[in-house]
């Protein structure tokens, strides 16, 4: 019996035979034979139902995904039963997709991965819920996946990188720089004490009511602080970077949104505007909090590079630093972090867009990795768990 905590537990399975009924929708294709790994990999920690197939080499059969930002920009966060409820409603159509996409027949897969940790405790359940029936029909083995590891690991699907090497994960909901130094051994050298630079960047442009902005109103809030911010004049404004003597790499971007928010309050004053209305100055305040922001990030992971190259935990002449998260497709903060990369003769890699944001293939490649590695393979799933 699948022993599930208690909020997985109010959540209803699927029926064994809507289980054998998407088995069978699946169309067998003689000839095909695949003598490399296939993992199926299913992501739901957050606010995107994911899926892929990947094999040993880091093909990409198939993937699919369904992203819920749409709901959530509307209500203006995420509102965990939402999303779990979106996920229900879209994980088997997903599953399918990536199934149908890649060619292949489930009984080929050698694997199913799932995202068990960590995320929305609600999100987690539907993705853990729908693998272990999954499993239990196809009689596969179960690869239960850590979300940052997955993150953290992309890089090795597109280039060739190996351990250890330096992650910075920059995202709405992570913010942390670790050394990878394997498939499962990770030291964490710092995390943000309190919220992640895309939530910060998120409240500044909801804040700044940016949704509203011709050039902005189908943009996340990074993406239109990003935006903005070439227009404007970061000059305008004096901010110091938040940690400037704390001895580790830690992070904090909350002192940074509150600060941002004084000048708004100010500038609304000025202006002679209300809230929900936009600031003339609008431009020089995004420049200024991703100024600021980028400093930040770029300072605390100097420190993370200096502090491995000090003590030998990364190679003197060929050190790689990996940034992935939505907010590392941010030119401004990549320039920042390239400035640092080049003062210190390490390597900048970002893995593309797609795979920088939540998706299967990340979810897929970790148990490809794991499996080669011989590492977390369940042949039982009795007693798996999320972990929120
Ligand atoms: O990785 P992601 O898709 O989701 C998670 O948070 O896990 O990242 C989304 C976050 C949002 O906070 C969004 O505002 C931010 O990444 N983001 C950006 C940019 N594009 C997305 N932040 C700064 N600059 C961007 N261009
Ligand atoms: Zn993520």
């Amino acid at each position: 019996m699948l022993i599930l905590n208690k909020t997985a537990g109010v959540f209803s399975k699927p029926s064994k035979r809507k289980v054998y009924e998407f088995l069978r929708s699946f169309n067998i294709y003689p000839g095909t034979q695949f003598l490399h790994k296939l993992v199926l990999g299913i992501e739901t920690s957050c606010d995107d139902t994911a899926a892929a197939v990947v094999d040993e080499t880091g093909n990409v059969l198939g993937e699919a995904i369904h992203s819920q930002t749409e709901v959530h920009l509307k209500t203006g966060g995420i509102i965990p039963p939402v999303a779990q409820q979106l996920h229900r409603e879209n994980i088997q159509r997903i599953v399918q997709e990536a199934l149908s996409a890649s060619r292949i027949f489930p009984s080929e897969l050698s694997a199913i991965a799932t995202t068990i940790k960590p995320g929305l405790a609600l999100s987690l359940g539907v993705g853990l819920s729908f693998s272990l029936q999954l499993v239990d029909q196809l009689k596969k083995p179960f690869i239960p996946i850590h979300h940052m590891e997955a993150h953290a690991l992309t890089i090795r699907l597109t280039n060739k990188v190996e351990f250890p090497f330096l992650v910075l994960l920059i995202s709405g909901g992570h913010c942390l720089l670790a050394l990878v130094r394997g498939v499962s051994d990770f030291l964490l050298l710092g995390k943000s004490l309190d919220i992640a630079p895309g939530d910060m960047l998120d409240k500044v442009a909801r804040r700044l009511s940016l949704i509203r902005h011709p050039e902005c109103s189908t943009m996340s809030g990074g993406k239109a602080v990003e935006h903005l911010a070439k227009q404007g004049n970061r000059f305008n404004f004096d901010i110091k970077p938040p940690l400037q003597r704390a001895k580790n790499c830690d992070f904090s971007f909350s002192g940074l949104q509150h600060v941002i928010d004084k000048i708004i309050m100010q500038k609304e004053k000025e202006e002679g505007i209300e809230k929900g209305q936009i600031l003339s100055s609008a431009a020089d305040i995004a420049a200024a909090v991703q100024h600021t922001a980028a400093c930040h990030i770029a300072k605390r992971t100097h420190r993370a590079i200096l502090f491995c190259k000090q003590r030998n935990l990364l190679s003197q002449s060929n050190a790689v630093l990996v940034v992935s998260g939505g907010v590392a497709s941010n030119l401004y903060i990549r320039k920042a972090l390239e400035i640092v990369t080049n003062a210190t003769q390490c390597t900048l890699l970002c893995p593309p867009p797609r795979l920088c944001t939540d998706n299967g293939i990340m979810i897929a490649w970790n148990g490809i990795e794991r499996l080669r590695a011989g590492l977390g393979i369940l042949h039982n799933i009795e007693g798996v768990r999320y972990e929120p």
